[in-house]
């Protein structure tokens, strides 16, 4: 049989050059997402970076439990939900919001609660942490992971999660350790971005996981008990 193995390489030039805007614009989306530490789209976060991340909710989860077995908590950055979930089935008399500025990821989340049973207790919205579309003094905890390294305005954020804590309520928050997370090499950004909130000073703990690894921090926050605002 004769195969014109020639039109392959011409076939490949000629979609390049019909399709050079859309790749021009694939592959700048994909170096954004890259340098952002994200993926194109929700379903494939949710399927690759979330489904690795499993241990990593759990061990949350369960710290997250101990501080607030009961009562309201805020989750900002929610994604597409699973450490909610896992958080809910962990602290039964919880109730969980969910508030996320990414409408795919909120759908996604919206659709994991009652599949696991938790509609009751554990609601999403679609909200920027910097604008929270939420009462003052509503919640006794606020947790996050991994989110924080995408807010546009972090000193706004924690202004605004101060301001729906109640007085002495606790935020608690994960993000990539430093060296992970390019912009804040060689200085403790986070203690200062807190000693400048209205929280007033924060503590950063190096967490370690997976096993010995540093890869994450925690920010712990605590609104004082007199309201300062
Ligand atoms: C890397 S994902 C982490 C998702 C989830 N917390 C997890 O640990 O798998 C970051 C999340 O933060 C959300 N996010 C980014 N900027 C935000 C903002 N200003 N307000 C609320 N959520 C934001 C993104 O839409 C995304 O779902």
């Amino acid at each position: 049989m004769h195969r014109n193995y020639w039109l392959v390489p011409v076939v490949v030039l000629g979609a390049t050059v019909l399709y050079r805007n859309r790749l021009r614009a694939y592959l700048k989306q994909v170096s954004a997402n890259v340098r952002a530490f994200d993926l194109p789209t929700a379903g494939m976060y949710d399927a690759l970076v979330a489904t690795v991340l499993e241990g990593f909710y759990a061990r949350v989860a369960n710290e997250v439990a101990a501080a607030h077995p009961s009562g309201k908590v805020l989750e900002i950055g929610s994604g597409p939900g699973q450490l909610a979930v896992q958080f809910a089935r962990e602290a039964p008399g919880i109730r969980l919001t969910g508030v996320d500025i990414s409408d795919a990821m909120v759908e996604r989340a919206a659709r994991r609660a009652p599949g696991a049973g938790l509609s009751e207790r554990v609601r999403f919205e679609v909200g920027d942490v910097g604008a929270l579309p939420l009462p003052d003094q509503e919640f006794d905890g606020v947790v996050s992971t991994l989110s924080l390294h995408h807010w546009s305005d972090p000193a706004g954020g924690l202004a605004e999660i101060c301001r729906v804590l109640k007085p002495g309520g606790e935020a608690r928050i994960y993000d990539l350790a430093h060296w992970l997370w390019p912009p804040v090499r060689g200085g403790n950004r986070l203690a200062r971005l807190a000693a400048a909130s209205p929280f007033g000073e924060g503590e950063v703990e190096i967490v370690h996981w997976p096993g010995s690894v540093p890869a994450f921090v925690l920010l712990r926050l605590r609104r004082a008990r007199k309201a300062q605002l």
